[in-house]
């Protein structure tokens, strides 16, 4: 948590950039797996956490910008919980401790809302992700709960975007401890990638240092032969030398603030001329576009930089033919890279997601493509001093679609089919980092990760 300043100062900006109404914001609540008690991991909304910064279940938060009040919803732990969850501080002091010095029950929280209502004022909500937040809000506001999200606040989701886009220092430096702690995560999975090692070991080892330096997966990871498909969570594979072993984990450190990592290894240390041949082109096209990414320049130019660079490379292989420019155009990668070069990162792993992904990512002049591939890049506007992102260019070779698309002929003048497939069961190769946006260009953040062929070789 942060100095109660940094909380007070997060909600001037917001309140900066409203004349009326109530700013509404709804923690989230404990999650059930299997019946009551027994529930996930909590996780605190991150919005909630970002302007109010308490991180337990049963809190919302109103901010009246008409009275200029700032109020927290929630119940001092009665001494049934207290025997159950253990002592906590009380809950007017946790308030004071993010500069809140007005708290209510969480009882009076429907009528102070509809108060507002029959008083014809604004009430500004996000669009909420979980079923029990949408039964509140159309309980609370009258709404039914499958227009819920519709009515959400456009003017709130940008203006929070306005503000958690930039990271401060603070945040940029919780970040880079995440990083530090997924780099310990990385280099064991590159020790551990060796003939006879089960996947699920592998993820064992890794979690027991996010669990030692006390943070959590930021996401699901991924850690998997079998790195053509995009996002596999299966862990039932035994590593075989000369497959390629693909990482994707991150830690998200106590703040929350998380590091999005992925890393190719050759299991059994040495990749084949194969191997080598496709990690260059990743590689080169991941360490080019951190440097083409500064203020000014659109996230879109550099995804497409990027894929001309993987298209380029597949070409000088024998993959594609014909103009790079005009095969990225037409979408012809996507047969070998299907997703997007990357996304913001911050308190959430695809940063503000929840807030809507192209309220996020574009802007009135950078629109979303809906060509395959493209239409998968999670960030295309214009990059600004104090954007965190990610970085992750990848070449896979899917077999499944590789089949359909060579039955379908489909960009056939920019591809070779019979040179494709003999790379059927090679699997994926993904490169990712995670950056910031300087006044002059980009830093990695975080100690360097290894990722150069003979810092990962063995
Ligand atoms: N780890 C999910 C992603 O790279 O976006
Ligand atoms: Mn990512
Ligand atoms: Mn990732």
């Amino acid at each position: 948590m942060f100095s109660a300043s940094t909380y007070t100062n997060r909600r001037s900006k917001l309140k900066s950039q409203f004349q009326s109404g109530l700013l509404l914001f709804l923690g989230n609540e404990e999650s059930p797996m299997n019946y009551t008690d027994n529930c996930y991991p909590f996780r605190q909304d991150s919005s909630f956490i970002y302007f109010f910064g308490l991180d337990h279940p049963g809190l919302n938060a109103v901010i009246d910008i008409d009275n200029d009040e700032e109020i927290i919803f929630g119940d001092e732990l009665s001494i049934d919980h207290i025997v159950w969850m253990g002592p906590q501080d009380k809950l007017v002091d946790q308030c004071a401790s993010v500069g809140i010095r007005s708290l209510k029950p969480s009882n009076s929280l429907q009528g102070f809302l509809q108060k507002a209502v029959d008083a014809k004022k604004a009430v500004h909500f996000l669009p909420p992700y979980r079923a029990a937040n949408t039964l509140k809000l159309s309980e609370w506001l009258e709404i039914p709960a499958n227009s819920v999200k519709d009515k959400a606040s456009v003017e709130l989701i940008h203006a929070i975007i306005s503000i958690r886009s930039i990271k401060s220092n603070e945040e940029v430096n919780e970040i880079g401890q995440a990083v530090n702690i997924a780099r310990e995560m990385h280099i064991m999975a590159n020790e551990l990638a060796r003939d006879g090692e089960p996947e699920y070991r592998i993820k064992g080892a890794i979690a027991e240092i996010v669990d030692a330096k006390q943070g959590y997966f930021g996401y699901t990871p991924i850690i998997t032969v079998n790195g053509q498909t995009l996002h596999n969570h299966n862990y039932g594979n035994t590593l075989q030398r000369g497959q390629l072993l693909l990482v994707d984990a991150g830690a998200s450190v106590a703040s929350h603030y998380t590091a999005d990592i992925t890393r190719t290894f050759p299991v059994g240390g040495q990749f084949s001329d194969k191997q080598r041949d496709v990690y260059d082109i990743v590689l080169r096209a991941e360490v080019e576009s951190i440097q083409n990414c500064k203020p000014g320049v659109t996230y879109k130019e550099v995804h497409h930089s990027a894929m001309k660079i993987l298209t380029e490379g597949l070409t000088d292989l024998g993959l594609m033919k014909g103009d790079a420019e005009a095969a990225v155009m037409e979408g012809a990668h996507a047969l070998f890279c299907p997703h997007g070069l990357g996304h913001m990162i911050g308190l959430d792993v695809h940063d503000m997601e929840d807030l809507g992904e192209d309220y996020v990512g574009y802007s009135e002049d950078v629109k979303r493509s809906n060509l395959f591939g493209t239409k998968s890049l999670r960030l295309g506007r214009k990059l600004e001093t104090g954007f965190t992102l990610t970085v992750e260019p990848g070449l896979y070779f899917i077999p499944e679609l590789i089949d359909i698309w060579k039955s379908e002929g489909r960009h056939k003048d920019f591809i070779n089919y019979s040179e494709v497939e003999k790379y059927l069961g090679f699997g994926g190769i993904r490169i990712e980092d995670n950056i910031l946006i300087t006044e002059s260009g980009s830093m990695i953040l975080g100690k360097p990760i290894p990722k150069n062929v003979e810092d990962i070789q063995f």
